[in-house]
């Protein structure tokens, strides 16, 4: 009888080991796929390789009122797994003592970068023809809507600006 008994006790110490064994296997598996896809899940921002920039433009007073003012700067920007710095710009417009306008510099119909042109008054994109005012709404050519005003904000002395393409070809603006 205690032999039988120590039989079984073993018998169900294995299977209790056993038992055990698969479910801590079956946890490791579940943490090992479950946590790329929870990150996933809860992070949109790496989910499109994107996060908001806040640049810095340079000093409110290296601005003159109502003179647009292209300033370049380089972001990082994140495709698959691949990381590098990308070449961007923005035009600056001050339109106050401390008011300031800043528009990305992408023609909104098919994103060709614009340019000042202060003897017309206008920005003006070399590919399409079209032609946008200083307050960025078009007066000519194919653009269907004005030009994409970015978040500014004073900070530490500094002008900083949040840097975001928008799709082009559209009516509105949207989040590229
Ligand atoms: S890209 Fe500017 S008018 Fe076409």
């Amino acid at each position: 009888m205690p032999l039988e008994t120590n039989g079984n006790n073993h018998a169900l110490s294995r299977r209790s080991f056993l038992a055990a064994l698969m479910g801590g296997f079956s946890a490791l598996i579940a943490v090992v796929l479950g946590a790329p896809a929870a990150g996933f899940a809860l992070s949109p921002t790496l989910k499109s390789g994107k996060k908001e920039e806040w640049i810095s433009l340079g000093a409110p007073n290296d601005f003159q009122v109502g003179q647009p003012k292209m300033v370049d700067f380089t972001i990082m920007r994140k495709d698959g797994w691949l990381e590098q710095s990308v070449s961007k710009s923005v035009y600056v417009i001050r339109t106050g003592d401390a008011q300031f306008t800043v528009f990305s510099p992408r023609c909104t119909h098919l994103g060709c970068i614009i340019s000042w042109r202060s003897e017309d008054k206008s920005f003006q994109c070399p590919c399409h023809g079209g032609i946008f005012g200083l307050t960025g709404e078009v007066q000519g050519g194919p653009p269907p809507r004005p030009l994409d005003t970015l978040e500014w904000k004073i900070d530490g002395g500094k002008l900083i600006a949040s840097y975001k393409d928008f799709l082009l070809g559209v009516p509105d603006k949207v989040e590229a």
